[in-house]
């Protein structure tokens, strides 16, 4: 909403209220350990609007069918559903061409589509890929296997005592002979927000194409592929309040008609022979089997009710509820929080002196807390930090500052226990 003034526009943040969301979110209603549930483990998945759940349930009762493939009316049906929740996503992410946008399982799938696709065609002996000290597993071990089966090597951008990218480092690493460059957008264990228009600016400028991990910050930041330039963009639904098992990788049309094919079966071919076949078009291509159809058309829903509530309106309020966050655990003696960026998303890992990060996550699952403890799927950061893991409390719009407060005098009961 903007409103006109004498002087500049001003934008206006519809208003937000939390509890009215909460309400449309049927599992927060649940107590855990006869305790109400307090749900901080959101970078891990979110809970799912009853729009969502509504979704998913109408479409088994009502047009469950496969797609691409019938003349009958289901078919058609379900067909122009997940098509309609290709175009959302476009739109929700500002891409250019439906043709741009690949479903796929989740944000890992993605990361080895184009570790498989895009190695295969330009990864040869002796060539380079860079990725961050900050990545998810995910965006590690798919170059690591690309890199032993080409030969290549994986370099790592380095980063410093608040787990933020070392940039000057990471130019220092770029050579001739780098081919791709793989980062994470927010970081999933440590919620450091990489400079990644910076990072695709600098690729750029060497002719280096740049993939994104979104899966921790589709959910929180407002993504313009177009604006962010970037070459690729993985990210998965059930982060962003859609069911799991479908996921998105979206990628600049000419680099993705370059590509070869990922996988092969049906729906990715234009016609099969014994001694030839040829490949469908873009996005197609890329999207051999039966889908998760349902889980597709529930992205497109989430996003739906996501827009109904409003980017402006998230960020601001998510913003404030973790500066609220960061400040009432700062003020916990003898926790130590890892992670300190300066721009950070709402994940917060820290540890408490002499107790073991398990045994947080346990007590605190008896008070009706669930948090995520662990390494958290980045055992390089721990090892970088010279710890086997953390407790995080990872937040979402449904959160509430009362959540938070209960979480900070838990957290001191933790102590008492172990007192
Ligand atoms: N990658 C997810 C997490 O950080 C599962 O918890």
């Amino acid at each position: 909403m903007i409103s006109q003034s004498n002087t500049e526009p001003v934008i206006q943040i519809p208003a937000f209220d939390v509890m009215k969301i909460r309400e449309d979110f049927p599992i927060l209603k649940q107590l855990i350990h006869n305790k109400p549930l307090v749900y901080l483990d959101n970078a891990a998945t979110t809970q799912k609007p009853q729009m969502v759940i509504d979704k998913e349930k109408s479409y088994y009762e009502e047009i469950n069918s496969n797609i691409h493939r019938g003349v009958h009316l289901l078919s058609q049906k379900s067909t122009m559903e997940y098509e309609t929740a290709r175009e959302k996503v476009m739109r929700f992410i500002n891409a250019k061409y439906l043709s741009e946008i690949i479903f796929t399982k989740g944000t890992t799938d993605g990361i080895n589509l184009i570790a498989s696709s895009f190695g295969e065609k330009y990864v040869h002996e002796g060539d380079e890929i860079i990725i961050s000290h900050l990545e998810h597993h995910s965006n590690i071990v798919p170059w690591q296997l690309l890199c032993q089966r080409k030969n290549a090597l994986l370099k790592v951008i380095p980063i410093n005592d608040d787990g933020e990218i070392i940039f000057e480092e990471f130019e220092k690493l770029i050579t001739e002979k780098t081919k791709i460059i793989s980062v994470v957008h927010a970081s999933n264990s440590l919620g450091t927000i990489n400079p990644i228009k910076e990072i695709i600016n600098k690729a750029h400028s060497y002719n280096i194409p740049v993939l994104i991990d979104g899966a921790q910050s589709v959910q929180h930041y407002k993504i313009d592929v177009k604006e962010l330039d970037c070459d690729f963009f993985v990210f998965s639904g059930h982060k962003l309040y859609a069911p799991t098992g479908a996921g998105v990788l979206y990628g600049k049309e000419k680099l993705l008609e370059e590509l070869p094919p990922y996988q092969g079966g049906g729906d990715m071919i234009s016609s099969v022979t014994f001694e030839k076949t040829t490949y469908n078009d873009l996005p197609y291509k890329f999207e051999a089997g039966t889908p998760n159809i349902s889980g597709g058309i529930c992205l497109g829903t989430a996003i739906d009710y996501v827009n109904s509530i409003g980017f402006d309106s998230i960020v601001a309020y998510e913003n404030e509820l973790s500066l609220y966050t960061e400040n009432k655990l700062n003020g916990i003696e003898k926790l130590k929080r890892i992670g300190t960026a300066k721009n950070k998303s709402s994940v917060f890992s820290f540890v408490l002196e002499g107790i073991h990060p398990h045994d947080i996550g346990t007590i605190l699952d008896f008070e009706g807390i669930a948090i995520r403890t662990g390494h958290h799927c980045t055992q390089p950061i721990m090892e970088r930090f010279g710890i086997p893991a953390t407790a995080r409390a990872s937040l979402a719009f449904y959160n509430t500052k009362e959540e938070v407060d209960f979480l900070t005098s838990s957290i001191k009961k933790v102590f008492e226990v172990f007192a």
